[in-house]
Order: structure tokens, then C-alpha cells, then sequence
């Protein structure tokens, strides 16, 4: 059984990656400064007698701690509204952050996992986004600090890999939700379900027409490590996501529907650079570790709801 140290430990993924990995057994040592993360949602999610936190900026050095065998990356503002309140930090998390983990890994002879995103994409030209599309970003736009400083962060790992044998694997995560999100960090689905469990209006920006595809966090957690865990996968970029496409209209009619309320919308317009379409093609993850979404939006978005009802609405 592995050691694993995985930054960003108290965010949303980081927790449930670490409590993925101690069910099949291994060892965790989680890295995080609390940014964006909790201790609250490391205690909820996380924390386990084979796990343990350090609070720490991941931009310096990483802790000293022997037999570390895996590397999982995932420190990183990661919302819009999070990347736009810290877009320096954003940045050095990928690059400086990266690069420190890079150097940890070589000298203890780890496996790096990197927590890229389908926002490398950016705006797609092609559809449904496979591994060997470059993508159509913005470097200049308000989402720069996030959708460049992955690509950058992909570029990092590869040269690390190339120069130097490092085992250096790439997770281009698409939107992923479930229980633990904050609900104030403004990503699609916590917005959703606040605004209906308050009985306000749900915010649609752009008309609702553009399509997003949602993948539960169990399923994405499930693929990360199956990723992490082989022996000689022959890509080093794998998308992660679910590729049933909806309509964002679609998901906050279910979302309503789901807690029981009347849709109420109030529009605005588009920001800047949103991708107008999202839809992961999954034929790589298919063939390379046999996997697959399995949890329907449906029974997701269900789960997701009883949490947010039991742990942070009761009064709502
Ligand atoms: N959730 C998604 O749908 C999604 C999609 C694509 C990619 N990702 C990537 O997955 C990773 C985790 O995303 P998330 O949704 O869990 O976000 P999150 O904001 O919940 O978690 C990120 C964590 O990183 C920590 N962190 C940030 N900067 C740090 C630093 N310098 N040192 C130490 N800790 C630091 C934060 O405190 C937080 O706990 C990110 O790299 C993100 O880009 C997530």
C-alpha cells in the first residue's frame, strides 16, 4: 500500500481523493493552506486514522516525509469566482506549486498526478473535446489566470517527464459536483441549490442554451485513482467527466424540480470567454482503466441536495 500526498486535501475533490484512497487501503498525507478549503470539510470528508492534514502553501517547500510513492496535485483556486478573487495565487499554485511537487517527486522517486481541467479547452472548436485537441483560450481574458496557468502546468509536467523519466500523469477534470462543494463559491450546481432551497430565483447567464456535462464526485474519484493506480498507462493525458450534455436551462428545471419549488430565473448575460458547449469524449478512459460514470444526474443532484439540506440549509 502507497503513501500519498495530496495538495489541496481540504478542498471539495482534495477530501474525497484522500477518503477514496484510504478505503482501498493506502496512506494519506494531505497539504493545504485553506484558501478555498475547510477544515470543516476535511474533518467531514477527508479525515481518516490513515490520513492526516498540514497546514501549509504548497508554493514552498513540501513537508519531509519518507516513502512518499504518489503525488496527487490538486492545490488550486478553482471556481470563477475563487480565480477571480485570487488570480496570482491561482497562477503560482500551478506553476510554482507544480514545479515543487515535480522536485519532491524526482527526489523520492513518486508519481505525480496533476488536477488539470477541461477548461484547457476553453471555448471549444471541436465537439466533443477529445485528449489531442489543443483547445481555443483567451490569454488575455478574466479566466487566463485559470485555463492558462493549467496549460502551463500541463507543459511543466511533460518537460519534467521528457527531461528527466519523470512518471507524470495528467486529469483533465470536467465539472464535477456532489456533496462538500461550498455554497457560496459560485460554481453552477451550489448556486443552483441554494437559490431554489431559498426559493430565489436561479441566475442563468447567456440563456441557459449553452451545455454543460456534470460528473458525480464518487465517479470522478473512482477514475482519478484507477488513473493513478496503473502500472503502465500508455497516454499521460486522460478527461475525466460524464458525457451526458445538458443544457444549463435543463439542469436548473431538474435542480427545481428535485427540491420542490417552481423554476424562477433571473438572466443575465454571458461572461466573458464561457464556453458556450462541454461534452468530454471518454473513449480514452474507457480503454485505459475500464471506467465509466455510473452515478445517473438524477440520483446525483438528489444525493448532492439531501446534503446541502442536512448540513448547511436546516433553517432554510
Ligand atoms: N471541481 C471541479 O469540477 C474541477 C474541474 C476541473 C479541475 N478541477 C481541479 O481540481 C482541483 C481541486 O478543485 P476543487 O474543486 O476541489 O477546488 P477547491 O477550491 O474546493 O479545492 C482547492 C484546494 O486547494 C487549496 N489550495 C489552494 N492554493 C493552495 C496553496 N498555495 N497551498 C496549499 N493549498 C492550496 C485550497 O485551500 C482548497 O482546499 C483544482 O486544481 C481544480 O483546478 C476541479
Amino acid at each position: 500500500m502507497a503513501i500519498a500526498l495530496v495538495t489541496g486535501a481540504a478542498g471539495f475533490l482534495g477530501a474525497r481523493l484522500s477518503s477514496e484512497l484510504t478505503r482501498r487501503g493506502h496512506s494519506v498525507l494531505g497539504v493545504d493552506n485553506l484558501t478555498s478549503g475547510s477544515l470543516e470539510n476535511w474533518q467531514a470528508f477527508g479525515e481518516s486514522d490513515r490520513a492526516d492534514l498540514i497546514i501549509a502553501n504548497i508554493e514552498r517547500e513540501l513537508p519531509h516525509v519518507e516513502g512518499v510513492e504518489l503525488i496527487f496535485h490538486f492545490a488550486s483556486p478553482a471556481s470563477p469566482r475563487d480565480c477571480a478573487m485570487h488570480p496570482l495565487e491561482t497562477m503560482r499554485a500551478n506553476a510554482i506549486g507544480l514545479d515543487c511537487c515535480c522536485r519532491f517527486a524526482l527526489a523520492h522517486g513518486a508519481r505525480v498526478v496533476y488536477a488539470s481541467t477541461s477548461d484547457v479547452y476553453g471555448s471549444p472548436a471541436e465537439h466533443p473535446q477529445r485528449e489531442n485537441y489543443w483547445g481555443n483560450v483567451n490569454p488575455l481574458g478574466p479566466r487566463a489566470c485559470y485555463d492558462e496557468s493549467k496549460r502551463y502546468g500541463e507543459a511543466l509536467l511533460s518537460s519534467y517527464c521528457r527531461a528527466y523519466g519523470l512518471d507524470g500523469r495528467i486529469v483533465r477534470i470536467f465539472n464535477t459536483y456532489g456533496p462538500g462543494m461550498r455554497d457560496d463559491d459560485g460554481r453552477m450546481i451550489p448556486t443552483f441549490i441554494m437559490a431554489s432551497l431559498r426559493g430565489e430565483p436561479i441566475p442563468i447567464f447567456g440563456g441557459g442554451a449553452q451545455t454543460r456535462s456534470l460528473c458525480y464526485v464518487d465517479d470522478l474519484v473512482r477514475g482519478i485513482v484507477d488513473f493513478a493506480l496503473l502500472e503502465r498507462p500508455w497516454h499521460r493525458v486522460m478527461n475525466l467527466g460524464n458525457d451526458e450534455e445538458r443544457s444549463v436551462l435543463d439542469i436548473a428545471r431538474l435542480v427545481s424540480a428535485l427540491v420542490g419549488s417552481d423554476l424562477h430565473t433571473a438572466e443575465f448575460p454571458l461572461p466573458q470567454d464561457e464556453p458556450v458547449q462541454r461534452r468530454p469524449d471518454l473513449s480514452r478512459a474507457r480503454m485505459m482503466i475500464d471506467w465509466q460514470p455510473a452515478t445517473p444526474l438524477r440520483q446525483g443532484l438528489a444525493q448532492t441536495i439531501a446534503w446541502y439540506r442536512e448540513k448547511r440549509c436546516v433553517a432554510v
